[in-house]
């Protein structure tokens, strides 16, 4: 079904469009969310609709203060606690056992709940206004790149969501971190900006587990579909390594200066500003025509965690 797309700057407009049962993307500091509220059931379901997201992925439920998170879950660990105090409001989502007050249509039926508190101030306002809780998955297309500017939002959703409320691009620029603290063992279930160095700092005790596309119960579900893959292919290399620009039209994002001349080249200055345009470089490929992508793999600590994350699935390879 096609409808208009209101496109607006104004936090109370889109919350108005929230309130009466809209589905609103919005700009937070990790990527673009599309929001629903969870008292609105039919809302909820158009958001699946609108994303091609299947049933049985669950979404994070968005507060706009870390005194709301009573409302959502049901009882919170120690550690869970400690990373609440340490971490929120900002790039952390903690999975932990839910209130009966939030539907399983956002859990996919399980019994424990995905919940942030974004620290990006646009965000926080619009949360400020949602009558309820917003359930919001990154707002793109199923599979695609997640958006991390209002343009990128347009391009995959224009036409299937009720409003979009333009931000700036997205400060992080990569998805949240996801810690599972709704069993006996706290669980890095996604690598994000807050790194796993950061989080030992408070809790010592967290795992990390492999998740693969293969896993038919992954302990977070969204992690066995395909994600983040543009068009083109991704190459996965070292800055030294086994690069060819010339044979097809090819880019290449990386700390490093490759050394053939490319199509389209991002070197970034940092860790930090390759995770900022890393899917926005994606996008621009798919719009240029780009064929191969090669993209430099970062070691796998700190935010080099998050972004290796990210090249891996988009190449297909976990
Ligand atoms: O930064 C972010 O986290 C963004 C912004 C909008 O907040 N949201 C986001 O949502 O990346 P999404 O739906 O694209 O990814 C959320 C991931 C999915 O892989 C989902 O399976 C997992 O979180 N998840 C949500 N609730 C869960 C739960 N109760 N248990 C385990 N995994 C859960
Ligand atoms: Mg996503």
């Amino acid at each position: 079904m096609i409808m208009q797309t209101t496109l607006t700057d104004s936090v109370e407009e889109a919350a108005a469009i929230l309130n009466s049962g809209g589905v609103v993307a919005f700009p937070t500091e990790t990527v673009y969310g599309l929001g629903a509220g969870i008292c609105h059931p039919e809302a909820l379901l158009r958001l699946f609709r609108a994303k091609g997201r299947p049933a049985d992925n669950p979404l994070i439920v968005h507060l706009s203060s870390v005194g709301q998170v009573a409302e959502v879950a049901s009882s919170l660990s120690l550690q869970a606690e400690q990373l609440i105090a340490r971490f929120f409001p900002g790039p952390l989502t903690l999975v932990l056992k839910k209130n009966p007050s939030v539907p399983y249509t956002v859990t996919a039926g399980l019994e424990s709940v995905g919940v942030r508190c974004p620290a990006n101030p646009v965000a926080r306002e619009f949360l400020r206004l949602a009558c309820c809780p917003v359930a919001a998955p990154s707002a793109n297309r199923s599979g695609l790149p997640s958006a991390t500017s209002w343009e990128a939002v347009m391009e995959d959703l224009d036409g299937k969501i009720d409003c979009l409320l333009r931000g700036k691009p997205s400060a992080i620029g990569l998805e949240s971190t996801i810690v599972d603290c709704s069993g006996k063992r706290p669980l890095l279930l996604r690598a994000g900006a807050i790194t796993l160095e950061q989080l030992r700092a408070v809790v010592p005790e967290i795992t990390t587990v492999a998740v693969t596309v293969q896993e038919k119960r992954p302990k977070c579900p969204g992690l066995k579909y395909p994600h983040y893959a543009p068009k083109a292919t991704i190459r996965l290399c070292t800055a030294a390594g086994n690069i060819d620009g010339n044979l097809s039209p090819a880019a290449y994002i990386g700390l490093l200066e490759p050394p053939q001349s490319m199509k389209l080249l991002k070197v970034c200055r940092s860790l930090e500003e390759y995770g900022q345009e890393l899917f926005s470089f994606f996008r621009l490929c798919d719009a240029s025509g780009i064929e191969v992508i090669y993209c430099e793999l970062p070691s796998d600590d700190g935010l080099g965690r998050a972004i290796r994350d990210r090249l891996m699935r988009a190449a297909g390879l976990c």
